[in-house]
């Protein structure tokens, strides 16, 4: 983020509780969201995350991964790849599963939407136990994609989700301890 926007969008994620589970803090970016100057801010930092060789789509995960990738891949002036919760997607798909802060669950990616060795970019607006996105990496390489690199708006670092992606291309915009 640039010099002096970080906190103001810090501000604008609130902490929640208790949500949707006892003990988890959930972070919530709806008000970021609902701000211009914020959504912006976070879109166009993304943007100057890119790794060096570029990339030829972004993916973003379900579902708060496809507000910040949708827009990210337009501004890059490439295709948005949706990688989507078990049951959403018609056949064929590829699938991998994975575990969830709470609970687990699997990511289904479309068949056929990626050309073998495309440079994907994978998006998320949080980085927590790090399940997600490993399991996002594996799904577009299943697929026979290239992952670029991840860029996630928020990391946790308690949570210590780098070490599920050891080895990758791992940029965060945000990070709490
Ligand atoms: C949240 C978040 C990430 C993931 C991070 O999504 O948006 O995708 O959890 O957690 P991890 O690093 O421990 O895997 P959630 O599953 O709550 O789905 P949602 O975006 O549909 O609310």
């Amino acid at each position: 983020l640039l010099p002096g926007r970080a906190t103001r969008v810090r501000e604008l994620i609130a902490d929640v509780p208790d949500f949707p589970s006892p003990g988890i803090l959930f972070k919530d970016i709806t008000p970021l969201l609902a701000d211009a100057e914020g959504l912006a801010d976070v879109v166009e930092a993304f943007t100057r995350l890119v790794p060096a060789g570029g990339v030829d789509l972004v993916a973003g995960m379900e579902a708060r991964g496809f507000l910040f990738g949708a827009p990210v891949a337009h501004a890059l002036g490439v295709g948005f790849l949706p990688l989507r919760k078990a049951g959403k997607l018609p056949p064929p798909t590829s699938s991998v599963s994975y575990d969830l802060e709470y609970g687990s669950a699997s990511i289904e990616l479309r068949a056929g939407t990626l050309d073998p060795g495309a440079r994907v970019l994978i998006i998320d607006d949080v980085l927590a136990t790090g399940g997600t996105a490993a399991a996002a990496a594996e799904l577009v390489e299943q697929c026979g994609g290239v992952v670029a690199g991840l860029a996630f708006l928020l990391e946790l670092e308690a949570l210590h989700g780098r070490d599920r992606l050891t080895g990758r291309n791992v940029d965060t915009l945000l990070r709490v301890s």
